[in-house]
């Protein structure tokens, strides 16, 4: 069941959102060579404890820790480590706030240091086809407008669109109806609707779509050692267009 949430519920919304938000503000500046995604998750969890928010993801599903820190070819979910960030890596890192009683998921890629051309761009182009999505995240519009706008985007680039994690509705629970790959057909898939509130993550590989899981049982890798960038927003549908609850 697909719960949508009313104008007011929308508003209460916006607080999670902005603590991840301001999440993201703060540590841009803190991602350098010599930092480790560990520090990245110790501040954290002293941010959302500063903010009155609780650390969703700790003990989901047995998940250990507040952020995902998904380094090079690491796709999603990957654990923070003690290990130092190397100049030349890219780091997505995903955190899930929940504040009065209410979600924001909002997961963002950085690049340590200099990176090289390659991986700038594969950041660039999966930032703009969150973008994309987003554009396309009207009432009235179907879930397939959003992801063929996300898919081909990638595609036009020869990247990989990751299948096997999806998207997701948002509200009082970090995952509820409806989930969805981040493909699509224009005209195709569900309505969407005033008051849907979901999120828009598409992760995107330089080479094969295909993942694999190590033996932690979490952490997510492309089949093929390709480097993987992801952008997330947590995204209120509205009849004045789509409000990024996570907006910086
Ligand atoms: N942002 C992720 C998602 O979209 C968070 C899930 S990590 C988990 O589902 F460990 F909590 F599952
Ligand atoms: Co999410």
């Amino acid at each position: 069941m697909i719960i949508l949430k009313s104008k007011a519920e929308i508003e209460q919304m916006r607080r999670a959102g902005q603590i991840v938000a301001a999440f993201h503000q703060a540590i841009a500046p803190m991602i350098r060579p010599g930092i480790s995604t560990m520090e990245i998750e110790q501040f954290a969890i002293k941010h959302l404890k500063d903010n009155h928010a609780n650390a969703h993801t700790v003990g989901y599903n047995g998940y250990p820790y507040a952020t995902c820190a998904s380094v090079n070819d690491v796709i999603a979910h990957g654990f923070p480590s003690t290990k130092p960030l190397r100049q030349g890596d890219i780091v997505t890192i995903d955190i899930v706030a929940e504040a009065d009683g209410w979600i924001g998921d909002s997961a963002w890629c950085y690049a340590v240091g200099e990176v090289s051309d390659e991986a700038r761009t594969l950041m660039q182009v999966t930032k703009e086809c969150l973008e994309r999505g987003i554009a396309q995240a009207v009432v009235g519009n179907r879930i397939g407008d959003v992801m063929h706008a996300v898919q081909s985007h990638a595609e036009q680039h020869g990247y990989g669109v990751v299948r096997d994690l999806l998207g997701h509705g948002v509200g009082r629970e970090m995952h509820e109806e409806p989930n969805y790959p981040h493909i699509g057909t224009p005209g195709k898939g569900f309505r969407l609707k005033e008051g849907m509130v979901m999120t828009i993550e598409p992760m995107i590989n330089i080479g094969t779509a295909r993942m694999t899981i190590d033996a932690d049982g979490w952490t997510a890798r492309t089949a093929d050692g390709s480097l993987s960038a992801q952008y997330e927003h947590t995204i209120a549908i509205t009849a004045d267009g789509p409000i990024v609850l996570t907006a910086q």
